[in-house]
């Protein structure tokens, strides 16, 4: 299984995702020489081109999204580049597919299309034999829109490959920044011993956005907040974050941790989840509207979801886990606060102490900050004077000259060469949609509609609700 590629076929070539991050990320991987010398890229869509049509396509995808010093000569990326129009729906067309791919003994394809297309496309792959022998196939997200659905791809996909040549995607698995988290954790011996109930009080994770719902208005519409961002990328943070250590980084080994924790999530209960949605308001001193006046109908779709959520184990035995996430926010960060428990008897009388913390900055800026009590310099005749001071690793500096790479150039890489670590198993996602299935479920027992919150704000009035009933407050 641990051939490299030498042939990848590219589902939803012309569409947003292959524009924005595909396209843009093969041609940086190209430029470091990291892809393998003969690989050869087969584009395919709807829309009929030529191979001359889809160079000039990529060519304009990469110079808009590509940062221009991680271009370099694009002529030798875009010779790679060939295209072949289909319509996924009809077996017609696969037969053309398999000539025009001709040698297929490494072969990978990605399919970077709308869920509804996945079943067809494998029969189609299939009746011209491109499901056989290694082939490899990576699947973006969404995979459902709830556990019955997702079984469904999963099913028909793994009708023709085996699971351990299906490379379900999350892109956040692909951020420099997650997987460091991982070397935080397993790398150092500080944090291990102390990352349990015992020490650690509560975590939240926080993924932010300013940016509304722009042009996905009817798939958002469809979505929400919860199954837009918890039930894949938040779902997966939150796995790394509790999992025990695995015996290795090999993806079996990882895989089987991140399954356990999340089978271990208590069902949320009443109280425990607040939803809003935003209104008109200004974000980064824009005036922007709300998410009816944007969709231009009515809807109790959420943009904003925070949940209190439990791991049941041994080990993170009542820690509550704050989860929120939400469109049009006031700042896009992604961060993981780990806060830890007060110190049982201070010594200091007088002196006030502040329980250790730990954030570990994904987005936009990717750091690790660990917040300590220390000394504040004096003569102390009145008694010691303590503050919190951070202990602070910036990533970029001691790692200066490395590139900020998108999240994609990891993945397709580790899709070309067959490294499954960083992808999702079935279980996974399938554990991910059991719990999310029930908290949709809750809300329309409920009645559950979203709150109102104006855009440019942390989210609506229930979410500081939620996390202040603990006596906690969000890290805004
Ligand atoms: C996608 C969601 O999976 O992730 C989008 O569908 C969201 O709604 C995006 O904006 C966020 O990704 P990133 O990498 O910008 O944090």
């Amino acid at each position: 299984m641990s051939f490299t590629s030498d042939r990848l076929l590219l589902f939803g070539a012309t569409g947003d995702l292959a524009q924005r991050m595909l396209l843009p990320s093969l041609c940086a991987l190209n430029v470091e020489e990291l892809l393998p010398p003969n690989l050869q890229i087969l584009g395919t869509a709807r829309a009929p081109m030529s191979d001359g049509e889809f160079r000039n396509f990529a060519r304009s995808a990469i110079e808009k999204y590509l940062p221009a010093h991680r271009r370099g000569q694009m002529a030798d990326f875009l010779n790679r580049l060939s295209y072949q129009p289909i319509d996924a729906t009809t077996i017609e067309g696969y037969d053309k597919l398999a000539e025009q791919i001709g040698e297929r003994e490494s072969l990978s394809i990605f399919l970077s299309t709308g869920p509804s297309l996945f079943p067809p496309t494998i029969k189609g792959l299939q009746s011209a034999g491109l499901t056989d022998g290694d082939v490899r196939i990576g699947l973006e997200k969404p995979l459902g829109v709830d556990l019955e659905s997702s079984r469904e791809i999963n099913d028909a996909v793994g009708a023709a490959f085996p699971e351990e040549r299906i490379y379900r995607i999350d892109h956040y698995l692909g951020k420099e920044t997650v997987q460091n988290l991982l070397a935080l954790r397993f790398a150092n011996i500080l944090f291990e011993p102390i990352w349990n109930a015992r020490y650690i009080e509560h975590i939240q994770i926080t993924v932010a956005e300013t940016v509304g719902v722009d042009e996905r208005m009817d798939f958002y519409d469809q979505t929400g907040a919860l199954r837009d961002m918890v039930q894949n990328h938040m779902l997966q943070l939150l796995s790394l974050v509790a999992m025990e250590p695995p015996t290795s980084f090999d993806a079996g080994a990882v895989h089987d941790e991140k399954v356990k924790v999340l089978r271990a999530l208590r069902p949320i209960g009443r109280g425990e989840s607040a939803t809003g949605q935003y209104g008109a308001g200004t974000v980064a001193g824009d005036p922007v509207s709300g998410f009816l006046k944007e969709l231009d109908k009515d809807s109790d779709t959420e943009t904003f979801v925070a949940l209190k959520a439990h791991v049941d184990n041994w080990r993170w035995a009542g820690v509550p886990f704050y989860l929120r996430t939400g469109k049009r926010l006031p700042e896009r960060v992604t961060e993981i606060v780990v806060q830890f428990r007060c110190i049982p008897h201070s010594i200091f009388t007088g002196a006030n102490t502040v329980p250790n913390r730990l954030v570990i900055g994904i987005q936009p800026e990717e750091n690790i900050t660990l917040s300590l009590m220390a000394k504040v310099p004096g003569l102390d005749r009145d008694g010691i004077s303590l503050r919190r001071v951070p202990l602070e690793i910036a990533i970029p500096d001691p790692f200066t000259g490395q590139v900020q790479r998108i999240a994609y150039e990891r993945l397709l890489l580790d899709l070309i060469e067959g490294n499954r670590t960083l992808f999702v198993r079935r279980d996974e996602v399938e554990a991910q949609w059991e719990w999310i299935d029930a908290i949709r479920a809750s809300w329309q027992q409920a009645g559950q509609a979203p709150e109102p919150y104006d855009a440019g704000t942390w989210g609506p009035e229930g979410a500081a609700r939620l996390v202040a009933r603990d006596g906690v407050s969000w890290n805004d």
